[in-house]
C-alpha cells in the first residue's frame, strides 16, 4: 500500500496497540467517579486512536466527535480555529477526556481546552497519541501522551498528507517526493 510513499516507519502497529493499552489502563485507574466518562475525539485524524482507545478502556465511555479546522499552511496552524461540527451535546458536569492524535504548536488544542471549559465540565483532560518537541514549550496541560516524536511530518493512523495516508495501520514519515510531485 502506498509504495515507495513511505520513508520509514516511526511507529509499528504493535507498538500503537501496546501504547493505547497502556493509556487506556492509565485513564481507568485515575477516573473511578463513577458515571460515564466522555470522550471528545478531534476529527478527523484522531479516529482511529479513538475507537482503539475506547475499546481498550475497561470503563465505559460516551463518545461524541468534534471537527475543527485551525488557518494556516496545510502542515502547520495558526492558533486561529474554526468549528465545523460541534458536539452533539451538552458537556457541563461530566468528566471529559480530549482524545487528540497529535499535538504540535498546541494553539488548536489551547483553542479547545478554552471552548471547553467556558462549558463547565466536571473536568477535563487531554490524551493525546502524539507530541513534538515544540508543543513542551507552550503551556497547554497534557495529562496523558502516548509518544513524544522528533519534528517530522508524520502520516497513518489517522493523521493524512492531502487526506491520504489515513488508512495506514503504523505511523510513519514520508518520502520527500510525496511532497513535491503534487499528488
Ligand atoms: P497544532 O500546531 O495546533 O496542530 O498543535 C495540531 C494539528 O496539526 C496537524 N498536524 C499534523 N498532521 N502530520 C499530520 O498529519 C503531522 O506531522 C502533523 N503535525 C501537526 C494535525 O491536524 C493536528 O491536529
Ligand atoms: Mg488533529
Amino acid at each position: 500500500m502506498y509504495d515507495g510513499d513511505i520513508a520509514s516507519v516511526l511507529i509499528t502497529e504493535q507498538q500503537i496497540k501496546d501504547k493505547v493499552a497502556e493509556l487506556a489502563k492509565q485513564v481507568d485507574d485515575d477516573y473511578q467517579q463513577g458515571g460515564d466518562l466522555l470522550l471528545v475525539g478531534v476529527l478527523k485524524g484522531a479516529v482511529m486512536f479513538m475507537t482503539d482507545f475506547a475499546r481498550a478502556l475497561p470503563q465505559p465511555a460516551q463518545l461524541e466527535f468534534m471537527a475543527v479546522s485551525s488557518y494556516g499552511s496545510s502542515t502547520s496552524s495558526s492558533g486561529v480555529v474554526r468549528i465545523l461540527k460541534d458536539l452533539d451535546r451538552d458537556i457541563a458536569g461530566k468528566h471529559v477526556v480530549i482524545v487528540e492524535d497529535i499535538i504540535d504548536s498546541g494553539l488548536t488544542l489551547s483553542w479547545l481546552l478554552k471552548n471547553l471549559k467556558a462549558r463547565n465540565p466536571a473536568s477535563l483532560e487531554v490524551c493525546t497519541l502524539l507530541r513534538k518537541p515544540d508543543a513542551v514549550q507552550v503551556d497547554v496541560p497534557v495529562r496523558y501522551v502516548g509518544f513524544d516524536i522528533p519534528n517530522e511530518f508524520v502520516v497513518g493512523y489517522g493523521l493524512d498528507y492531502a487526506e491520504r495516508y489515513r488508512d495506514l495501520p503504523y505511523i510513519g514519515t514520508l518520502d520527500p517526493k510525496v511532497y513535491t510531485s503534487g499528488v
